[in-house]
């Protein structure tokens, strides 16, 4: 296996195509994904890709977004986070299984860390929450909201968010967070 840590600025139209094939594949119910390599959150020149790749094919991938929360509850402080997506392995041949997208999730909680940020934050289905929880993501019950492109705030429907302390010391929150990206 071989990671690969590049910025989103960085992907060339072949990648991006390798990246579609595979998220396609992984998530065939997610209409976004037949239009481009992201969810809503429409990727930043710092965002994060971590690629897994087993000789010429691409195994598996996490997506890493920066993210600076607001928390009103503590006088609108700030919080830098990891927002983990698009996390995903090939379920074709037996890439999947294999150990190939735990790669990716750890290498980007490393990234994460090196970068700053002060928790990890991903979203995913209650199925989901035993597999993140083998890297030390906890539930919360934080209500959260994203910020749209067009600066609208909506509120998140996901079921089941999980976060994950990457600095010493850091305690997630009470109250609810306001992001500063829009859904990943
Ligand atoms: C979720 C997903 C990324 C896991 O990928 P994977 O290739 O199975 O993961 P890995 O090979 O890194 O890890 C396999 C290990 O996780 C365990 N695991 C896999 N899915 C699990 C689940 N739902 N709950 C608990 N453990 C799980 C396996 O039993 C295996 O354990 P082992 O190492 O002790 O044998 C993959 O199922 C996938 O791409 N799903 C579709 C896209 C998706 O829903 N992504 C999540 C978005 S939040």
């Amino acid at each position: 296996m071989h990671l690969q840590v590049i910025a989103q600025a960085d992907v060339d139209d072949a990648l991006d195509a390798a990246i579609r094939a595979l998220q396609v594949t992984a998530f065939p119910r997610t209409a976004e994904f037949r239009e481009h390599r992201f969810f809503r959150h429409q990727p930043r020149a710092g965002d994060v890709l971590v690629l897994a790749w087993e000789a010429e094919r691409l195994a598996a991938e996490a997506a890493l977004y920066w993210s600076r929360a607001t928390l009103e509850e503590a006088g609108a402080s700030r919080l830098a986070l990891a927002c983990l997506g698009n996390i995903c392995s090939d379920p074709r041949g037996d890439l999947r299984g294999a150990g190939y997208a735990s790669a990716c999730v750890r290498r980007a909680l490393d990234e994460g860390r090196r970068g700053g940020a002060a928790h990890a934050l991903l979203f995913c289905q209650r199925t989901l929450v035993r597999y993140y929880e083998r890297f030390g993501f906890c539930t919360v019950d934080t209500p959260f909201r994203f910020t749209r492109s067009d600066g609208s705030i909506v509120a998140s429907g996901h079921e089941h968010g999980m976060a994950l302390a990457l600095a010493e010391g850091a305690r997630w929150p009470r109250g609810s967070l306001e992001l500063d990206v829009d859904d990943f």
